[in-house]
């Protein structure tokens, strides 16, 4: 099977970890978001033991909770001792909701508004990850005006090409976020943040990408922001004491996808980075990284039921379920690849399907050409793998469609980490 927790029983039934999911889907209904507890913790876990490791204390992980934010998760990564990084007030405000010690939240973001940084400054979190000059100084007026000296990081550039797909890239030099090393524009931005007597600047944060599988990136990464920092060092006088390389480690969609081995990635990134800074004169860095996708996409699985299947002779198969791109737009948008199973025995004849959605439009594909029971009908469970990353955190309402609740595996037990949305819900901020 796909990942660990993806089991059949000896009917032949599918099961997630280690639970039914027909029993589960009859009694939460579908579609439904199924996350489970004992893997994100692992992950959270494989994380913090290799930082531990390989960079020792001071060093942090943080869970990018972009990719899935709501309370449960957040108490569970607080639980597992990592940190967190927010992109929103609505991020910050779930993680606090939850309990998480501000101090260890970390607020990114491109388009940050003076409203999000007075907000987030008057709730204490940890570290701002300044995107650029302007804001930069409305971080310098706002802390002034709140009393506060704000520690940060200043978001680089370092031109590095990812290999992943287009919307996901952050690294080359012509991407939206943070201030390129090329044109001399990255020095300046440290020097002003210097200058700066409210900000106190601890480093350089960076990331290059989501779904990276590629070895040489994280390394080659390293090499351009070690030459930065050397150059901060030499023309300023600037010693970074922490170095954040950002999240993108990529996950199996796939059979056919290649795994990761995350820990082996991680001893390695800091041999290589123990090398260059050692070979630059300057200390070795405090490092933080922030993977979203890994700690969660594997903990997820979301069931559907069939509403009809239509055979159109000599065109095409198409399985029509109750969700759609509304729960899940990535095929939509990145023509994501995912494995889709039926959740019965699926030992008989297969056929090849579109599985698509509810939507009003012929571009609701959750995934094209997929192989499920030939005879697959109404009323019957198909079960897509590995959707616990960016898939709650970008459901819509399109056409009205209340979101799937997220229910939690756990040691054998189920619970409800997010509730299902009503059709009350929908309305609820009509007037
Ligand atoms: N840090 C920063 C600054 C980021 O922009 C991201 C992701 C991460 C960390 C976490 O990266 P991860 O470990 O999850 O790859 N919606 C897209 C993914 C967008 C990723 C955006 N940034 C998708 O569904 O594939």
């Amino acid at each position: 099977m796909l990942t660990g927790n993806i089991q059949r029983n000896e009917s032949g039934e599918l099961c997630f970890a280690g639970q039914t999911v027909r029993s589960l889907a009859e009694e939460y209904g579908t579609p439904l978001y199924l996350m489970d507890e004992d893997r994100i913790r692992s992950n959270c876990r494989m994380y913090r033991d290799a930082f531990q490791e390989s960079f020792g204390e001071g060093s942090l992980s943080l869970y990018a909770s972009k990719a899935a934010s709501f309370k449960q998760i957040c108490r569970i990564v607080a639980e597992e001792g990592l940190g967190i990084d927010t992109v929103s007030r609505g991020e910050i405000h779930t993680a606090l909701s939850a309990g998480f010690p501000a101090e260890k939240i970390y607020f990114h973001g491109d388009g940050k508004t003076e409203e999000d940084i007075r907000y987030a400054l008057n709730a204490r979190i940890g570290c701002f990850v300044v995107d650029n000059e302007t804001e930069l100084e409305c971080l310098q007026r706002e802390a002034k005006a709140q009393g506060i000296r704000q520690k940060a990081l200043l978001r680089i550039t370092p031109g590095i090409d990812p290999h992943t797909y287009e919307a996901v890239n952050t690294g080359t030099v012509d991407v939206k976020f943070g201030v390129p090393i090329a044109d001399g524009q990255a020095q300046h931005f440290v020097e002003k943040a210097l200058s700066m007597d409210v900000i106190s600047v601890s480093g350089l944060h960076c990331h290059v990408g989501s779904m990276v599988f590629d070895e040489m990136v994280f390394e080659d990464t390293v090499d351009h922001m070690v030459c930065f920092m050397k150059e901060l060092h030499d023309a300023l006088g600037f010693t970074a004491e922490e170095l954040n390389l950002g999240g993108g480690y990529g996950v199996r969609y796939l059979e056919t996808d290649k795994t990761v081995d995350i820990p082996a990635r991680i001893r390695a990134l800091a041999e290589h980075i123990r090398q260059r800074v050692a070979e630059a004169g300057l200390p070795m860095p405090l490092i933080l990284m922030e993977p979203g996708r890994s700690i969660v996409a594997d903990a997820g699985m979301t069931v559907y039921t069939v509403s009809t299947v239509k055979h159109l002779t000599g065109l095409k198969n198409y399985v029509i379920v109750d969700g759609g791109m509304a729960d899940n737009p990535r095929y939509c948008l990145y023509q994501a690849p995912y494995t889709v199973l039926s959740v019965s025995n699926a030992e008989g004849q297969e056929e090849v399907f579109d599985l698509v959605g509810r939507c009003c439009e012929s571009g609701d594909i959750i995934q094209p050409g997929v192989k499920l029971p030939a005879d697959i009908r109404h009323g019957d469970l198909v079960a897509v793998c590995t959707t616990g990353a960016y898939n709650y955190s970008m459901a819509s309402n399109y056409n009205r469609l209340g979101r799937p609740p997220v229910v939690m595996l756990q040691g054998g037990k189920h619970y409800v980490a997010v509730r299902r949305e009503t059709l009350e819900d929908l309305c609820a901020l009509d007037v």
